[in-house]
């Protein structure tokens, strides 16, 4: 099958993970057993389908370097579990606008080179789509590539916590433009939000009334500090919105991210709390930690979307596509139950 060509906006241990995982899939090796993928083809496409021929950031560290080696680049800190032969794809600069907090002031390097054209770049390397994976506090600097993506005739895959999908005026840019785009915050493979709305859902299923639940997160990689400074509410709204509509009835939710602790480096931990009562009122509750590792959290589900949105792209659909976003996106434009998000992906897929 012809390859799906991708650009990538802002390399750190999301990209790292994601960039890993393309040569780790490539392998035959692991190509016989694909544990770790929740689909192995999608629409017929294997991840090996998919290439990645643009990328930009903005640290002097990572600037001017083949991909391969921009991935494992400080102060990325994620897990390396596979080894990224050259791809002959440079990383290119981009506007810096909002890109860093002031928190990520001092840890990020910010090259002196002019920034490229990200638009001239994708239109150069005939690339289809432009994956935003800029710290979620980057508004401005995500709108740009939004921009970019449009003039370049590309779609736009939005992983960052900004509003792109779920906004109406971006909706009808790409839509004028007869383009997809997709987001906003992309979902982990196995996140804590996920696993907290599945619980939630479980032990509704099961007759429980629940009064009072939570999920408190702490991380180690930079997302997690620039989330500390810019982007905590629109997380935690976006995050406790989600898990809301799992139940039928309204109760006390909080679900959002709490700290950084840098020894943790890209480990994330998050701890759910669960209270409410069963038969004869008799009260449960209900305590977890999940650990995982930031970076290849994102491989999978990102995997899944640039395959759907080639789908989309093949079709001619254009604006915020719902399905691909109810399913794969924290905050899409209509948020929807888990079952219902399943069901219209599905629909996607299978049924036009
Ligand atoms: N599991 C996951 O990793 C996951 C899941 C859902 C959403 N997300 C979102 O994905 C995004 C990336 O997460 P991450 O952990 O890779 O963050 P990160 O901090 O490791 O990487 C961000 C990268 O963007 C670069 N950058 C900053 N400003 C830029 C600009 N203007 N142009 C180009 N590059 C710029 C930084 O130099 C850095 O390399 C975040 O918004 C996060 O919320 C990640």
């Amino acid at each position: 099958m012809a390859k799906i060509k991708v650009g990538l906006a802002g390399i750190g241990n999301c990209a790292s993970g994601f960039v890993q995982g393309l040569s780790y899939y490539k392998n035959p090796k692991n190509q016989k057993d694909s544990i770790g993928l929740r689909q192995t083809f999608l629409a017929g496409y294997h991840p090996k389908d998919i290439e990645v021929v643009a990328a930009f950031d903005v640290d002097a560290r990572k600037i001017g370097k083949d991909l391969s080696a921009a991935i494992f680049s400080e102060p990325n800190n994620t897990l390396k579990f596979a080894e990224v032969p050259e791809l002959g794809v440079s990383v290119h600069k981009g506007q810096v606008l909002d890109g860093l907090g002031s928190y990520l002031k001092d840890v990020i390097k910010v090259g002196a080179s002019p920034a490229a054209s990200a638009s001239q770049v994708l239109k150069e390397t005939d690339a289809e789509m432009l994956v935003s994976l800029l710290p979620g506090g980057a508004a401005k600097a995500t709108q740009w590539y939004a921009k970019e993506a449009l003039h370049a005739g590309c779609a736009f895959i939005n992983v960052t916590p900004v509003r792109i999908a779920s906004d109406s005026t971006w909706d009808e840019q790409f839509r004028n433009a007869k383009l997809p785009v997709v987001g906003d915050d992309l979902i982990d493979q196995i996140g804590a939000t996920t696993l907290h709305k599945m619980l939630i859902k479980l032990l509704d299923e099961q007759g429980v009334r629940i009064s009072e639940t939570y999920q408190l997160d702490v991380g180690g990689g930079t997302e997690s500090l620039d989330t500390l400074e810019r982007s905590r509410d629109t997380k935690r709204i976006a995050k406790t919105k989600t898990i809301r509509t799992t139940l039928p009835y309204e109760t006390s939710i909080v679900a959002g991210t709490t700290d950084y602790v840098d020894f943790l480096r890209n480990r994330r931990d998050s701890y759910l709390w669960i209270k409410g009562m069963y038969f004869g009122k008799a009260p449960m509750e209900m305590e977890l930690r999940l650990c995982t590792v930031d970076g290849p959290n994102a491989g999978s589900v990102l995997l899944d979307v640039i395959r759907a949105v080639k789908v989309a792209l093949e079709r001619g659909e254009s604006g915020a596509i719902q399905s691909i976003s109810a399913f794969a996106f924290k905050h899409p434009p209509e948020i929807v139950s888990f079952r219902r998000a399943a069901q219209l992906f599905k629909k996607f897929l299978f049924e036009k």
